[in-house]
């Protein structure tokens, strides 16, 4: 085998992974913590998007929605096996499908923001913030306690 080849083969996996949150080496309240934080930082976020929604100042648009979806990333990954705790219902480890369908559609709806921040069209990117703000009700009211 030549280095190159051998070198991929090593980094494969942590290219594969290098977007994951890390949380293997955590105590479950540090990952309650953890995603409670970045509940927190969704709120900031989101709130600060709004009123910029309507200014079409979009290069500090996008990098907002591009924090808001690192955020809403790394906050479905951080509800493994036996992490109840915190707001979060039972019902997320009971239903897990539904989380993780809800969790997806609050994705795809900060990606379709980027769409309308690419196209800088501010009518369909105050549609789209609004569908995006709409999920959080959404999902509260059947997963937070
Ligand atoms: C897919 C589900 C889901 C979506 C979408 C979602 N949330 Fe949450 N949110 C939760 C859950 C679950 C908790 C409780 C987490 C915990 O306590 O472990 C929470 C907690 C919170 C908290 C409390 C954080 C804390 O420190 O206790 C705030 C604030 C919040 N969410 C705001 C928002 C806002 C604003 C949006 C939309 C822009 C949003 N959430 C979208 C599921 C969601």
């Amino acid at each position: 085998m030549n280095i190159k080849l051998i070198l991929l083969l090593i980094f494969i996996p942590f290219f594969a992974t290098s977007h994951e949150v890390n949380i293997e080496d955590k105590s479950v309240e540090e990952i309650v913590k953890q995603r409670m934080g970045n509940m927190s930082k969704i709120k900031a976020y989101s709130s600060k998007m709004y009123p910029l929604t309507m200014t079409g100042e979009f290069d500090e648009i996008k990098l907002v929605n591009e924090e808001l979806l690192h955020a809403a990333k790394d906050f479905k990954e951080l509800f493994p096996e036996g992490s109840q705790g915190g707001k979060a219902s039972d019902l997320i480890w009971e239903d897990r499908e539904t989380f993780d369908l809800y969790n997806d559609n609050f994705i795809k709806s900060i990606e379709d923001i980027a769409i309308s921040i690419e196209n800088e069209d501010s009518v369909s990117l105050m549609e789209n913030f609004n569908i995006m703000a709409s999920n959080c009700g959404t999902c509260h009211k059947k997963f937070r306690n």
